[in-house]
């Protein structure tokens, strides 16, 4: 898919910078029909490391410079950029956001000002989440997904998700997705690698979890906004399934090796 411009939007477009700025200054209100937003979960530093594993890295601890907030700040920022994608969206359009317990109260609360509808909050259990090394709680092995719609008239497309879903009733039917989705953190020849063989993003969602949201909650030809992208994941789902997309990623680098991932997966 090129870049095509329509209606004035750049579409299949990755923009390098803030997010904020771009949504306000670069795109048009009712545009969007469906936003995929894997946010900084303000984690960066309260955590523990664990050295060495072989998924790609020491990132149990996600250590990095747009993952550091101050709570007030966090929770300013979660406003603003939820607002931006807010004036974005059409009528009938949805937004998903990823999040764990530490942050799930700011992006409540943002939704609520909104008086946006929480449809879901999905629960991604992380089959092979890292060990706990604290013994000292339960092992972290979940994620949430928020799944909210602007108004009374959303798109949910639920018989091609009946049709995706890997499970299947006793008697071999299809069967509806439920919102617990067991999915394992993303790892193999799906996982962006240096050269070093370390993760080149701590936190790269797989490709199983944004193609549910995106079959769910979108049509052929919509356009999907992803203002996180990171390495790219939605922009390579969406160009799959035959979505237009938009991405925003403010570190340089990411957006590179998610720029080259993106022509990879078009061959
Ligand atoms: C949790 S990661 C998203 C990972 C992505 N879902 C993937 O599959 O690779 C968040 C990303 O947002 C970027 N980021 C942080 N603050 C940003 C901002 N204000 N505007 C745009 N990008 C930002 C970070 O550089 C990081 O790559």
């Amino acid at each position: 898919m090129d870049s095509k411009i329509n209606n004035q939007i750049k579409m299949n477009h990755l923009y390098r910078g803030d997010c904020i700025r771009v949504m306000k200054n670069k795109m048009f209100p009712n545009s969007i029909d469906l936003v995929f937003a894997d946010p900084p979960y303000n984690l960066s530093g309260k955590n523990l490391t664990l050295i060495g594993n072989k998924t790609g890295g020491n990132f149990y601890k996600v250590n990095a410079d747009w993952d550091k907030m101050s709570d007030v700040d966090y929770d300013k920022f979660t406003d603003e950029w939820i607002n931006c994608c807010y004036n974005l969206l059409r009528d009938r359009g949805s937004i998903y956001i990823c999040c764990t317990l530490h942050n799930i109260n700011s992006i409540l609360s943002s939704l609520k000002k909104l008086k946006m509808n929480v449809k879901n909050i999905i629960t991604w259990y992380k089959t092979n989440a890292m060990p706990n090394i604290t013994k000292r709680t339960f092992t972290h092995s979940t994620e949430f997904i928020i799944y909210a719609t602007k108004n009374s008239k959303w798109v949910f497309n639920y018989y091609d998700l009946k049709e995706i879903n890997p499970e299947r009733q006793k008697n071999g039917d299809l069967k509806q997705m439920r919102d617990v989705w067991s999915i394992p953190i993303t790892q193999g020849r799906e996982r962006l690698k240096l050269d070093n063989k370390k993760a080149l993003h701590p936190t790269q969602k797989p490709e199983e979890l944004v193609k549910r949201i995106i079959i769910a909650s979108s049509n052929e030809n919509d356009l999907v906004l992803d203002p996180f992208i990171g390495t790219g994941t939605t922009a390579v789902i969406a160009e799959r399934y035959n979505r237009n997309w938009i991405g925003i990623e403010k570190d340089s680098n990411y957006r590179k090796h998610a720029l080259s991932r993106i022509k990879n997966n078009r061959i």
